[in-house]
């Protein structure tokens, strides 16, 4: 697995995202998602993102990894109006994950941006918090999401990224590189679409040599090909997934004309 800097961290280039896939509560879920930790560990990834929008998945995400907390680099969202709302939010994350300390902790879609940056600098100088980041999924967000970067005030943004969406090379990539931002790709297989959507099967041979056996490992191999990307997090809720979404992170740079080929093949089956 090939590691990168997320801020001050040495993150899997691929880790994991929650979103919906561990939106789980009963006993044969929450065991399922423990075979997924397990995976995560076996496979070298370090990394979960997860938010308090996310339904029950902070709460799945404390319950798995009891007892492997210092095995993985924690990440969360806030996303309400208002200080006090915000506060309380951020106090349920720490409570639905079971710990004191967290890792990233991001303002959610830009919602209230310079109330919740306030409370998480608070927390960041408490030591209760690692690092700020900001997450926004819309191009007509990315000047704001600029003009904080530019601000200082932050140390990750979470973007879409994917071969399709390919908007934040413009703006956003760059300027992260030039400031030292941590870049965290949210969507690299459009929720999934991008694989189980297809309307046919995507020819594998071209990438065969570079190592490339599912259609998923190309569309991720694709998103960390970019130097400019610190990780991916791809969603899951298949434990068997996290070994064919892993290799991905083994295979070292995708070249240029192979990277044109995975784009043109997605376009070509959408
Ligand atoms: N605004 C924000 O801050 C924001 C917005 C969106 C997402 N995010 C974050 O980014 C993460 C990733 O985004 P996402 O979950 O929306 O989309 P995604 O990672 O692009 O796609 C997840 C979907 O892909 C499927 N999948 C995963 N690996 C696969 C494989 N090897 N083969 C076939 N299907 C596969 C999963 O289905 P199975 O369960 O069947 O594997 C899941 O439905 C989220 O979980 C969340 O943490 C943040």
């Amino acid at each position: 697995m090939e590691y990168r800097k997320l801020g001050n961290l040495d993150v899997s280039v691929i880790g994991l995202g929650t979103l919906r896939a561990f939106d789980v509560t009963d006993e044969a879920d929450l065991a399922q998602r423990g075979q997924i930790i397990d995976n995560l560990l076996a496979n070298d990834i370090n990394f979960i993102d997860s938010a308090a929008m996310y339904g029950a998945a902070e709460a799945a995400v404390g319950a798995t990894i009891k007892g492997k907390r210092d095995k993985f680099y924690l990440a969360t969202k806030v996303r309400i109006e208002g200080k006090e709302p915000g506060e309380q939010q951020i106090a349920r994350s720490f409570a639905n994950f079971g710990v004191d300390y967290i890792d990233i902790f991001q303002v959610h879609n830009l919602i209230d941006t310079q109330t919740h940056l306030a409370t998480l600098e608070r927390l960041k100088e408490e030591g209760k918090i690692g690092m700020i980041g900001v997450t926004a999924m819309v191009n007509e967000a990315y000047p704001e999401v600029m003009d904080i970067m530019c601000s200082g005030r932050i140390d990750t943004v979470q973007i879409p990224y994917n071969v399709v969406q390919t908007e934040v090379e413009e703006g956003v990539l760059p300027l992260a590189e030039e400031l030292g931002i941590g870049i965290m790709v949210m969507e690299p297989l459009k929720k999934g679409r991008y694989v189980k959507e297809l309307k046919g099967e995507p020819d594998l041979a071209p990438l065969k040599e570079f190592g490339i056996k599912t259609w998923a490992q190309a569309l991720l191999s694709w998103v960390v090909s970019n130097p400019q990307v610190s990780i991916t997090i791809p969603a899951t809720s298949r434990p068997e997934r996290i070994q064919e979404n892993a290799l991905a992170g083994n295979l070292g740079t995708m070249p240029q004309e192979l990277r044109d080929y995975v784009r043109e093949e997605t376009l070509r089956l959408l």
